[in-house]
């Protein structure tokens, strides 16, 4: 077998079986196989597709490219969610602790962003003193004794997906349905639990930009799941706003804790929170939705979510009146009267970004502390010169050009918008 024959196959049309498809990701994972070969290979995927035996094959060699997670020695059902990557989305943040509080299991590996914002450890990370280095027996144990942990991910899962990922951003390859698939799955299952819940974006801010395709993809994880006996539910949510009204590392710790304690509840977050931890809790007790939506609303409006939170984050050495939340603020006014209609999720986290708050454009450390609050949620009434949103910054010597920028990426309209239900549909 060599590269040029299977490629060659791709290329006429033919389909490949698994030791050719083994072959290509296990000598590109080695360095056998270099970066100009593959770009071909993955751009033959792109223009043409795959088939769903290929998805799969695909998807099993990329598994075995790295560790499978044991977690025999966990007590509890175990119940996972991945998001596709939403801007404000500290939606593991809020269903965990309100999971854990109803009796399941959330050993949970989270990434640091490469993007424009943190992901859930940089988050987790402004926490003064949490720990998100556990090795794997204080994880376990941590699982069995309060439902919960969240550490760092390692790289020593899905080895393949890591250096396939970073070629097909560099390619412009990555909004394909089988290597989208692909990539989820193998991390998804490598990652040890039988349930996953995946939020995936739909909108002009995430990879699928129509709902058609969003449901193929949805379909294609979840027949690559029950291959591997994995209960697989993919629920499509709208992502042309920002989830919450804090985008920004320790803003968004302070927003889950108003959060979970009843201080401020945005509608969207709450309806997407409580509808993953539903079908979590759903599937994990194996109770209809309806009952486990009850269970989860009730668990969050009782305070036993909040003091799972706590719990979760002491445990792991995190001290809740400690962030790393030092900034100055700036505060953008409306200029006209009316209803917001639009606040535009990438304009957002383009800002938040240049402020620092994630790593993309080579920055290497993250400032917890910047961000942006809205002060106005969406579909929301306005007048002019009210608080339309705050920046937090540390660092900068063009406030006037960040306010103009921030203003552009609200919206206002004259009439009241009617309102887009966040959750677009669930497939299971
Ligand atoms: N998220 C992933 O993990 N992989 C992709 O390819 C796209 C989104």
């Amino acid at each position: 077998m060599n590269f040029k024959d299977i490629l060659s196959k791709m290329v006429k049309g033919k389909k490949l079986n698994y030791q050719e498809i083994d072959y290509v990701i296990t000598n590109f994972t080695n360095d056998n196989i270099n970066e100009e070969e593959m770009s071909k290979f993955l751009i033959e995927i792109y223009r043409k597709g795959l088939t769903f035996k290929e998805t799969l094959y695909l998807t099993n060699s990329m598994i075995k490219s790295g560790e499978i997670l044991d977690f025999s020695k966990i007590n509890k059902t175990l119940v996972d969610k991945h998001s596709t990557g939403g801007v404000g989305d500290k939606i593991t943040l809020i269903v965990a602790p309100i999971v854990a509080a109803n009796g399941l299991g959330v050993a949970k590996m989270s990434g640091r962003s490469l993007g424009l914002t943190g992901g859930t450890i940089d988050k987790l990370e402004s926490i003064e003193g949490y720990n998100v280095n556990l090795d794997k027996n204080e994880f376990i144990n941590q699982v069995n004794n309060i439902g919960v942990s969240v550490i760092s991910q390692t790289d020593k899962i899905a080895v393949a997906d890591k250096k396939i990922y970073a070629l097909r951003d560099k390619i412009g390859a990555v909004d394909s349905i089988p290597l989208i698939a692909s990539s989820i799955m193998s991390k998804k299952i490598a990652s040890g639990a039988n349930i996953i819940i995946i939020d995936l974006k739909v909108g002009n801010g995430a990879f699928m930009k129509d709902i058609k395709s969003a449901k193929k993809l949805a379909k294609t994880m979840i027949k690559i799941g029950k291959k591997w006996n994995k209960k697989v539910v993919v629920i499509l949510t709208d992502m042309n706003a920002p989830l919450g009204n804090s985008i920004g590392n320790s803003l968004e710790i302070k927003e889950t804790i108003d959060f979970l304690n009843g201080t401020y509840q945005d509608k969207r977050l709450k309806t997407l929170s409580l509808t993953i931890a539903a079908y979590m809790i759903s599937k994990g007790k194996n109770i209809s939705v309806n009952k486990a939506y009850i269970l989860a609303k009730e668990t969050l409006e009782n305070g036993g979510a909040y003091n799972k939170f706590e719990n979760w984050i002491s445990c792991q050495g995190g001290n809740l009146s400690e962030l790393k939340d030092n900034a100055k603020t700036l505060e953008v006014f409306s200029d006209k009267d009316g209803y917001i209609d639009e606040i535009n999720a990438e304009k957002i986290a383009v800002i938040c970004n240049e402020l620092g708050s994630g790593r993309s454009n080579k920055r290497t450390t993250i400032d917890y502390g910047v961000g942006i609050v809205l002060n106005k949620a969406l579909y929301e009434k306005v007048e002019k010169d009210e608080l339309l949103a705050t920046i937090y910054y540390n660092e900068t010597n063009e406030k006037e050009r960040l306010v103009e920028q921030l203003k552009q990426s609200f919206k206002i309209i004259g009439i009241k918008p009617k309102e887009k239900n966040i959750i677009i549909s669930v497939i299971s």
